[in-house]
């Protein structure tokens, strides 16, 4: 038989479905992480975009609302010059110090329809000529209108702006081509109307301007609308109105656009949305810069609104820890839970082989505990069944091999007993020990004759026995008379019961009592029977022989007040070389095969056997056989019988 080695556990099965499990869990896991993520970064990056272009949109609005109010102004003007008839005279420098006082004007003036200036607060410089600018030539052709302006270096000093508006330049190292260092132009929002004296006549124009830079009004009202966001209006590719401000609280001015803006908002006209590197300290903001058209519609400068991302990137870094911290204490939880419910999946599993392990290692007593009410139950169940039959199965071979043991000291010893009788009677005869003894002589052969036939019955017996184990045990029936032969076994024993001080009854009736049956075989079972009764009996004990016809059938019963049988014996008296510890101690001779081979032969004659037996007070077997059907019919058994043959 080949043994197969037993494997080396190297990761228990309870590791491997654990390895499992958690792969099962992290690879989605992770999958879905990595999804989320991404979703989430495109979520924020969506929102970032969608307030920048609000935000856009607001600063565009309040732009286009100074210019709404700057044109109101200018018509309250305009009306009070008209209709209090102030034309021509002094009264205008009055109105115009105090009204652009109140309005937060930068230039406020008059001219003639020539364009010569005639009125202007800051300065007393007047006669120059604004014939060439845009505004007042359109405020001339009868309409007025409004708009912005760059104002160059020469006019802003006319006007007395020269030095508000001077921006020194803040390069960067990516900022877009500059050729000075200083920004000396102006941004204006500006509006100009024709004016009309009492007779309706228009004598020249009246124009009002608001100095863009440095103008901090527009950018904090920005500001103060958008919560916190940073605003630049930006001349060209420069910085003149901002509220961002350097690390020293200053706002900071001059900074210069990147060229990559520059290129696509000044040169290109487009709107420009991402990150960019803003202000002084260069944080990375996400930015929207639109292009600022002037009143001719050329592109003047930019308007610049931005976010920092911080409050993005902290929203990003909040929700990924959020959805980390829940993606990580779902995977601990399954992994705990999904743990304990393998430990429990496993654990009978695991038993199981430590219990076949033992059992491997020879101890067939070990089992595995069942009680679950699943595959893995019944695989327990079924497992430990197998184990109580190869338990019984061993512990069966284990009395078998008893058996066999004492079965050989037991055949020896009853082979030598006849066999040395026969041998020392045969030397003694050869050496002419009985010569002229015939009387002796005689007396000797026959002790020879009877030791031969215990032997050759005592083979007989071995021989049907296995003949028995192979089923092949068969027998020859024919019509047989129970009283005759129990007549003539009777006849045989009495004169060993007599020698042994042993009384022997017999009951028998007239009656044939015929069955169907093997007479030699039948013989051997009356023949143990009655020698059983005679070996476990002693001087002075009865034997009784009975036989009569009962319920259809014959039933022939021999009893005995002899030794008896121990009740846990009882059951074990027809299995083959079943003895009693009496006979195994050899006080009496036999292999315990009588019994047995008795109720094979019986049982097939379709017959019974039965035993009843008390320790000290005696025996009783009774054999019950089917009557002979003297019709002529046949009984079903006896069919079976006559068509058997040896
Ligand atoms: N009449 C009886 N009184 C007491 N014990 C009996 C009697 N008949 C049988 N036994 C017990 O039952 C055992 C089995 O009987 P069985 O006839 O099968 O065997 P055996 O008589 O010992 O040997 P064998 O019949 O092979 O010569 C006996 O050894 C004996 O212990
Ligand atoms: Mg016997």
């Amino acid at each position: 038989m080949a043994i197969v080695r037993r494997p080396r556990l190297r990761l228990s099965l309870h590791t491997r479905l654990l390895g499992a499990l958690a792969l099962l869990v992290l690879v989605p896991s992770i999958v879905g992480v990595l999804i989320t993520l991404t979703a989430i970064d495109a979520r924020i990056e969506e929102q970032a975009q969608y307030k920048i272009r609000t935000d856009l949109n607001l600063a565009r609005a309040i732009l286009e609302r100074r210019q709404a109010d700057l044109k109101d102004l200018l018509a309250e003007l305009r009306r009070r010059i008209e209709t209090e008839g102030l034309w021509g005279k002094p009264a205008i420098d009055a109105l115009l110090e105090r009204e652009s006082a109140a309005g937060g004007l930068d230039v406020a003036l008059v001219t003639d329809r020539g364009g010569r200036v005639l009125h202007r607060i800051n300065s007393n410089l007047k006669g120059d000529s604004l014939a060439g600018d845009y505004f007042v030539r359109r405020a001339m052709s009868g309409r007025p209108v409004c708009g912005l302006d760059v104002a160059s270096p020469g006019r802003l000093s006319i006007e007395g702006l020269r030095d508000r508006a001077a921006v020194g330049i803040i390069e960067t190292p990516h900022s877009y081509l500059i050729d000075s260092r200083i920004e000396r132009r102006g941004m204006l929002i500006k509006a100009a109307t024709p004016v009309h004296d009492e007779s309706g006549r228009m004598r020249g124009v009246l124009a009002v301007a608001v100095l863009v830079n440095r103008d901090s009004s527009l950018v904090d009202q920005v500001r103060s609308e958008t919560r916190g966001d940073n605003t630049s209006i930006l001349l060209g590719p420069v910085t003149i109105a901002t509220n961002i401000l350097t690390p020293e609280g200053k706002r900071a001015l001059g900074t210069a656009v990147s060229e990559v803006v520059g290129r696509k908002v000044l040169d290109g006209g487009e709107l420009y949305v991402g990150e960019a590197l803003v202000g002084v300290r260069e944080q990375y903001s996400i930015s929207a810069y639109e292009p600022i058209r002037d009143v001719k519609g050329e592109i003047a400068g930019i308007l610049y609104v931005g976010t920092p991302m911080e409050p993005f990137d902290v929203l990003r870094r909040r929700t990924i820890a959020g959805f980390a911290l829940i993606a990580l204490s779902t995977l601990a939880l399954t992994l705990v839970f999904g743990s304990a419910w393998i430990l429990r999946a496993v654990r009978p599993i695991e038993d199981l082989a430590s219990v076949a392990q033992r059992m491997g290692q020879g101890d067939f007593s070990a089992r595995t505990e069942t009680g679950r009410r699943d595959e893995v139950g019944v695989l327990c169940v079924e497992f430990n069944n197998m184990a109580d039959k190869l338990q019984s199965q061993i512990e069966e071979l284990g009395r078998l091999n008893e058996l066999k043991s004492e079965f050989i000291a037991v055949a020896s010893h009853e082979l030598r007993t006849p066999l040395t009788f026969i041998r020392s009677y045969v030397e003694l005869i050869n050496k002419g020990a009985y010569d002229g003894q015939p009387e002796q002589l005689r007396e000797r052969l026959e002790k020879i004759e009877r030791n031969t036939m215990r032997l050759s019955s005592l083979l007989d017996d071995l021989l049907d026995l296995s003949k028995l184990e192979r089923h092949e045990l068969t027998i020859h029936a024919e019509r047989l008379s129970m009283r005759r032969l129990i007549a003539e076994l009777l006849s045989d024993v009495s004169a060993a019961a007599r020698s042994k001080g042993l009384t022997l009854h017999t009951t028998l009736p007239d009656d044939p009592l015929p069955v169907k049956g093997d007479e030699e075989r039948m013989r051997r079972v009356f023949v143990n029977l009655l020698d059983n009764s005679l070996k476990f009996s002693k001087a002075g004990d009865r034997i009784v022989v009975t036989g009569r016809r009962a319920d259809g059938k014959v039933e022939v019963r021999v009893e005995d007040t002899g030794a008896g049988i121990a009740e846990e014996d009882l059951p074990f008296v027809f299995s083959p070389f079943f003895q009693t510890e009496a006979s195994i101690r050899r006080t009496h001779s036999g292999l315990g095969l009588g019994l047995s081979l008795s109720r094979n032969i019986i049982e097939l004659h379709d017959g019974s056997i039965e035993i009843d037996s008390e320790l000290g007070s005696g025996t009783a077997v009774v054999v019950r056989l089917p009557l002979f059907d003297e019709g002529g019919a046949v009984t079903e058994g006896g069919d079976k019988e006559e068509e058997a043959s040896e």
